[in-house]
């Protein structure tokens, strides 16, 4: 046992040593610069701009922006937020949101009916859609469920009515929540607004995919009517009032009842395996079973548009958006009142893209707005960078058929095709591979555009994943925010310059490298995997990670899953708030007064860990979200 761990230590501290060496030779060597030690490390801080951008700009405790006192890393089993801040649940999973629904059992015996009018399971991306000052619908994403925590038997022998549990669990609610006279919210079980979205809600697949022969299926010859949405990831929210739900690993419900079925390279491009990742949804519902049915899994993946206003309305999957793993939908309206959308998709090695509408956004005649999104042109990003520069030029690659080699000699034969298998189109054009684009965020001045880029443990170690650039670490373990400037502050532009606003890393484990994190990183704000990204109205720019949560070697001192607050001014990054054990903290919206703040906890006790979050005692551990409010009643953050 000791041997093992301590030739896991050994192997580690070797991984580490070769890491570094390659960073090494990349950025510096070839410079002439020494290595090892702190002075190689000035030497590389001196020859590196980021770090010396960074480090010019930031003044510790010195943002105007930032006005809360730190909170330490935590290993807790609760919701910690800085002094003269509270934190209170307002809903967790199985909580009950249609008329009627009962109240959540923990024995996890409830059935399909009671879920699928019950708040869903893992709770992610949210946005807030104002009905009055008092009251407000919230739209939120239940990103998947756990089969520990749903099932009495854990997912050991499933029936059909248990699989249309799960598939209840996943989409999207939307309920009403009211403020109180003492600045505290509840939901409202009753609102005739609520709503429940699951994976066999009916939508409709909207854009150039729709009616082609690779999303028609069996069960809907027209390919335009799909059923359900699921691993609703994060999401985005239009000017005229609808919320977009973004799916990401929708390939892990697919599966085949023959396992020696031959898959196509395309559908191995998007993780789609003869088994699935344990949900079994292909048992009893034959659309998920590969064997049967091969193009249902074409009609997923993408974003879908919601008006949460009206509950009998159909969800419209927006094809023109591009086909693969949605994290969020980033949307602003460019100078000329084109609608842009920046969408990031979440695979180690896989890109970064922008939506461009083809019609302008009407201020003044919100319903003339409905369909912005369902005609433009997609886009791909190409980074440029001189060799150990971490920052550059960067280009906008059109998607579009019959240009840039996406023609019929390279398997492209239309544009549905190359919306459908949008990763493939933007690996035809030489995009480039990212560490994991997780969430993009506008600035509200419109001029600057953030990316987290959560890790990527295969970066240098693969084909076509090569160190430089924005991904500037083979085995990428903490993840780092590119930002990037569009040419002429027009995000229609195809040109824009980039840098990195931090490179998160462990100072206390590594130093002379870039492990360390650059200079906005201390031992007193470090974290690992940014993924959640957002700003309040002032240009606060809020991290929420994704990350390991050992708390031990190189994530020592790292504590849980948190939240950050940036002032991109000066790079200052301090850390706000702490979650339980075992969770990610993922969703986030304010109130149109920037006073409360709901964020989200997902999976506290995930794999079994021991986290009761929020109930304590011996209860099951919930999704939650939270509702943040100062204590005086002031800007949060402020
Ligand atoms: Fe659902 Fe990439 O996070
Ligand atoms: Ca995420
Ligand atoms: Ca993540």
């Amino acid at each position: 046992m000791l041997k093992n761990q301590l030739q896991g230590d050994a192997d580690r501290l070797q991984d580490n040593a070769s890491d570094l060496e390659t960073i090494v030779d990349k950025a510096v060597s070839r410079r002439g610069f020494l290595r090892g030690g702190a002075a190689a490390m000035g030497l590389f801080l001196a020859a590196n701009p980021l770090a010396q951008a960074v480090a010019a700009a930031t003044k510790p405790a010195t943002s105007k922006l930032i006005g809360f006192s730190a909170v330490r890393a935590s290993t807790a089993d609760t919701f910690i937020v800085p002094e003269g801040y509270s934190a209170q649940p307002l809903i967790s999973w199985g909580d009950p949101i249609l008329r009627g629904a009962p109240a959540f059992d923990q024995s996890g015996t409830q059935n399909a009916a009671a879920q699928a009018a019950q708040f869903g399971d893992n709770t992610d991306g949210m946005s807030l859609f104002p009905l009055s000052e008092d009251r407000a619908l919230l739209a939120v994403n239940n990103e998947y469920t756990n089969y520990q925590l749903l099932f009495a038997h854990k997912g050991d022998v499933m029936t059909a009515d248990d699989v249309r549990k799960s598939q209840a669990a996943h989409g999207v609610s939307v309920f009403e929540v009211k403020q109180n006279a003492d600045g505290t919210w509840d939901y409202l079980n009753d609102s005739a607004y609520n709503r429940r979205i699951t994976a066999y809600t009916e939508m409709e697949l909207t854009g150039p995919a729709a009616g082609h022969d690779l999303v028609k299926t069996k069960a809907d010859p027209t390919g335009t009517k799909v059923l359900g949405t699921f691993n609703n990831c994060a999401n985005g929210q239009t000017p005229w009032g609808t919320y977009l739900t973004c799916e990401e690993n929708f390939n892990g419900y697919f599966s085949s009842s023959d396992a020696d079925i031959k898959l196509t390279a395309q559908q191995k491009r998007y993780g789609i395996k003869a088994k699935d990742r344990g949900y079994q949804w292909a048992k009893f519902d034959e659309r998920f079973d590969l064997a049967k049915e091969s193009q249902e899994a074409n009609r997923h993946g993408w974003v879908v548009e919601i008006d949460p206003f009206d509950p009998t309305s159909t969800p419209k999957k927006r094809s023109a958006l591009g086909r693969f793993k949605h994290e969020n939908a980033a949307l602003t309206i460019n100078k000329d009142g084109q609608v842009v959308v920046y969408l990031g998709d979440d695979e180690r090695g896989e890109h970064l893209y922008k939506f461009v509408s083809k019609d302008r956004y009407n201020a003044n005649d919100m319903k003339a707005n409905r369909n912005l999104l369902e005609e433009g042109t997609l886009y791909v990003a190409r980074f440029n960078a001189a060799e150990g520069e971490l920052k550059g030029k960067g280009e906008w690659v059109e998607l579009t058929h019959g240009k840039n080699g996406l023609t019929k000699e390279n398997g492209f034969d239309d544009q549905a095709a190359v919306m459908i298998f949008a990763r493939e189109a933007a690996t035809q054009v030489g995009a480039t591979t990212m560490d994991r684009p997780e969430w993009v965020a506008v600035h509200p001045n419109n001029k600057t555009v953030f990316c987290t880029l959560t890790n990527n443990k295969h970066r240098g170690k693969k084909d076509g994943q090569p160190v430089g650039g924005p991904n500037p670490r083979i085995n990428n373990k903490y993840g780092q925010i590119v930002r990037w400037w569009p040419a002429n502050e027009d995000h229609a532009a195809a040109e824009f310059d980039w840098d990195l606003m931090v490179i998160a890393g462990n100072p206390d484990v590594h130093s002379g490298n870039l492990y360390a994190g650059s200079s906005n990183i201390s031992n007193e704000n470090m974290f690992n995997s940014p993924d959640g990204l957002g700003f309040d109205d002032a240009g606060r720019l809020w991290i929420l990670t994704d990350g390991k949560y050992s708390n031990k070697d190189d994530f020592a001192g790292m504590g849980n899953n948190q939240m950050l607050c940036a002032d991109p001014e000066s790079g200052e990054i301090r850390r706000f708030a702490t979650g339980p054990i075992a969770c990610e903290i993922t969703g986030l919206t304010f109130s149109p007064d920037q006073r409360t703040m709901f964020v989200g906890v997902q999976h506290p006790g995930e794999k079994g860990k021991p986290s009761h979050f929020p109930a304590g005692g011996d209860s099951k551990p919930r999704s939650t979200i939270m509702v943040v409010r100062r204590n005086d009643g002031g800007i949060i953050g402020a």
